[in-house]
């Protein structure tokens, strides 16, 4: 004999979305504050929730540069050159733009960005 579609479907069991706090990737991510920033211009966060991050500027910039430091070459911190507005690495000489591209080898591959912004009294950043 035959069933209805709809007495079937209503006793299916309902998966309930529970929410949850934990961080994901996707997740702006506090790396410091605002005060720290505006002192030097810049907030190295080597162990954030999303990795090595190195933001530049002040709080008054809008769009924040923000990378994860780690040279591609062969791992060494780059360091920030605020005159000439590039990334350079103290091993073997590297050169990255505020964009993360390389400028100079021997890297070949660029710094991993993130999106940074200012938010309340922290400087917070996205993986982009
Ligand atoms: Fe940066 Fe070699 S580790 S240039």
């Amino acid at each position: 004999y035959w069933v209805g579609l709809g007495s079937i479907a209503s006793s299916l069991p309902v998966a309930i979305a529970a929410c949850s706090s934990q961080t994901t990737a996707g997740d702006w991510q506090a790396v410091g504050t605002s005060a720290e920033l505006d002192k030097t211009g810049q907030i190295l966060a080597k162990n954030s929730p999303v990795g090595p991050v190195l933001v530049v500027g002040t709080s008054k910039n809008v769009n924040l540069t923000a990378v994860n430091p780690t040279c591609s070459h062969a791992g060494c911190t780059v360091a920030w050159q605020a005159e000439a507005k590039k990334f350079a690495c103290p091993c073997h000489g590297s050169e990255f733009g505020v964009d993360g591209k390389v400028q100079r080898g021997p890297a070949t591959t660029p710094l991993k960005t993130y999106a940074a912004k200012i938010e309340g009294d922290s400087v917070v950043v996205k993986p982009t």
